[in-house]
């Protein structure tokens, strides 16, 4: 069940479009804040909000990256590897995560601070190498300055 904020916040979207299906993807990511990964109730939450069946909302929750499947730790961060990331050195900012936080690829802190996702381009490649953490876009990271970014995140 979302909270009435929740709903509200689902209401207001739907009424910008023709259709509530248009409102699936937005309806997706204001159940994920609210629960903090897509649970069953929050996908059948979204399913009741947009009028959608829930294998359809399931579908779309389960075709695109953003939508998380299972608890995630407090900050998400969402560092790319791919080819401009990796040319200035993202496979050394994994090691330094991994080695400073215990934290590999596809995993959870012990003490549920982070997640660490390796993401396929995340549209900063000439400011490469860039992560993601929560909403906030950080690029240029170097081995200096990537612990000091995270320990903005407590
Ligand atoms: S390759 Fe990393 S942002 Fe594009």
């Amino acid at each position: 069940m979302l909270s009435e904020k929740a709903i509200k916040q689902v209401d207001e979207i739907i009424a910008r479009y023709p259709a509530k299906r248009s409102a699936v993807m937005p309806a997706l990511y204001i159940a994920q804040m609210e629960f903090g990964w897509l649970t069953p109730e929050a996908i059948e939450a979204v399913s009741e909000a947009t009028g959608v069946p829930k294998a359809t909302v399931k579908g779309v929750a389960t075709f695109y990256a953003m939508y998380k499947h299972k608890p995630i730790g407090r900050h998400l961060i969402q560092l790319c590897t791919n080819v401009s990331c990796m040319i200035f050195g993202a496979e050394r900012l994994v090691d330094i995560i991994k080695n400073k936080y215990g934290l590999e690829a596809g995993g959870t802190t012990a003490d549920g601070r982070f997640s660490l996702v390796i993401m396929e381009c995340i549209g900063a490649c000439g400011t490469a190498p860039a992560m993601l953490v929560d909403t906030d876009f950080h690029e240029n990271l170097t081995e200096e300055n990537i612990v000091k970014i995270l320990e903005n995140y407590k």
